[in-house]
């Protein structure tokens, strides 16, 4: 035991040496002050408290080019495979190794060689007493007024700035009073972390729903909208292990964020350079990340595959399928595969009587940027005010818990839907009553 346990014989030694661990853990190791600066060259990076993030400078090399890109960057500290979760400079890297973080003016920048800022968190406000950027524990990076130490009165943080990774408690949407969107962006290849092609963000015409983006307009993927118990286009996410998703809507916001029920599980959102939307989580003491969910998983994930009214299953075959009611749109072209022009009423609607609706199980919902939202009533209001609206296509109830609550009504196109075998929620079609039956 004796050669263990360190000997403090001298009661000034056993001291010096709590004062060291105590100034260790309590100063610096995850801040960085305003008289401090982070360079390259020192190698010092900012650990967060219980050492899951680690802050510092990384370098990529790409094939094509011979020079070294430096980034400013967060990862996940004892994780064997380097995976960014965060990057200050994705567009702009520092073209060599001589880079400074430090706060400046109120503001956190990042200077090269010349020291020319080459990002800074661009804030106006002047701020008296010294300010301190720090590495919290769930890897938001702050900056903050040195006296202020409350919980989300920070200055500036990193969550509300992503890059191609939501970690748990980071909010991904619109901040209503600052108009902000917060959305991830690819990086542009496995080892170039610059701004990619692919984008994962809320839509928040009509009814909010997450869409994935490709050249920033082009629909891939759509979430659908929330529906109490999770995106309509991910009919099992309540059933992730580990993982609580909430969507907040209120008068500062809209935006998903998700936590985890277990301390000693690791979870992150990425959206790949290929444009694949993926969940991972993990445990802190074995390294083997679990693929909870990717998406588009399959063809009848990519958006209006099938058109419009028309329903993609991916066990039939073709899988789209004209809802009962409709008929091609193009013969010619759906017998030969092509089913993007969908189908066409048999019978067109008539304003007020003479129309029923069709019952459709376990659906993903239409695109909802022509829906409108009424959560004050149910189901049968619903149904009376789509047959008085003669623009009204569709409803279907806003959440499902509990029996179902709440309006959802459809005044254009029914595009991009699917069935699951569980899962998805009841929507009711509008037709004429002619064209029911054939
Ligand atoms: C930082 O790391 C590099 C490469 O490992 C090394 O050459 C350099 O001496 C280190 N600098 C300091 C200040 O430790
Ligand atoms: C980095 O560049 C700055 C500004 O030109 C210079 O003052 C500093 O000495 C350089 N540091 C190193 C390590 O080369
Ligand atoms: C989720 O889990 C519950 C209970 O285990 C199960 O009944 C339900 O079918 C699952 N939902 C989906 C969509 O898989
Ligand atoms: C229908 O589809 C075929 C095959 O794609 C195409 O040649 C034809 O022009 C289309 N007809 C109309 C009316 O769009």
């Amino acid at each position: 035991m004796r050669g263990v346990i360190p000997n403090y014989h001298h009661s000034y030694n056993f001291f010096f040496f709590v004062v060291l661990v105590l100034f260790h853990h309590v100063f610096s190791i995850n801040t960085l002050t305003s008289t401090e600066t982070l360079t390259i060259s020192s190698n010092r990076t900012i650990v967060s408290p219980g050492d899951i993030f680690e802050l510092g400078f990384f370098k990529t090399t790409r094939s094509s080019r011979v020079c070294d890109r430096w980034y400013l960057g967060i990862w996940y500290k004892s994780i064997p495979e380097r995976t960014y979760v965060w990057i200050a400079n994705r567009d702009n890297p520092l073209s060599n190794s001589n880079g400074t973080l430090k706060i400046s003016y109120a503001n956190l920048v990042l200077l090269d060689h010349h020291n020319t800022p080459v990002w800074s968190t661009k804030l106006r406000k002047a701020v008296k007493s010294p300010l301190v950027a720090e590495l919290l524990a769930n890897g938001n990076f702050v900056l903050r007024d040195s006296k202020v130490n409350v919980p989300n009165r920070f200055l500036w943080q990193s969550f509300d700035f992503p890059v191609d990774t939501l970690l748990p408690e980071m909010k991904l949407g619109r901040n209503l009073k600052t108009r902000n969107n917060n959305f991830l962006t690819s990086w542009k290849s496995p080892n170039d972390p610059s701004s990619g092609d692919f984008s994962f963000k809320l839509d928040t015409q009509g009814l909010p729903e997450f869409h994935l983006l490709m050249m920033k307009d082009a629909i891939v993927y759509r979430t659908g909208p929330w529906n109490g118990l999770g995106f309509s286009g991910i009919p099992n996410m309540q059933n992730w292990s580990y993982v609580v998703n909430s969507f907040i809507e209120n008068r500062e916001e809209v935006a998903y964020t998700f936590k985890l029920t277990n301390q000693r599980i690791h979870s992150r959102f990425t959206l790949s350079s290929t444009g694949s939307l993926q969940l991972y989580t993990w445990s802190s003491t074995l390294w083997a990340p679990n693929l909870v969910w990717s998406s588009p998983v399959d063809k009848c994930d990519l958006f209006s595959i099938c058109g419009p009214y028309s329903y993609c299953d991916i066990k039939t075959s073709p899988i789209c399928n004209c809802i009962r009611g409709f008929a091609p749109k193009n013969v010619t072209a759906w017998i030969l595969g092509d089913e993007f022009d969908g189908c066409v009423r048999k019978s067109p609607l008539s304003c007020g009587r003479g129309n029923v609706f069709m019952a459709m199980k376990n659906m993903k919902l239409p695109k909802t940027s022509t829906a409108i939202v009424d959560k004050r009533i149910g189901l049968k209001e619903c149904k009376e005010r789509c047959i008085r609206d003669c623009k009204c296509t569709g409803f279907a109830n806003a959440d499902i818990q509990n029996g179902g609550s709440g309006c959802l009504i459809w005044t254009g196109d029914l595009v991009d839907m699917r069935n699951y075998v569980t899962g998805g929620q009841d929507l009711y079609v509008k037709l004429a009553s002619a064209s029911f039956g054939h």
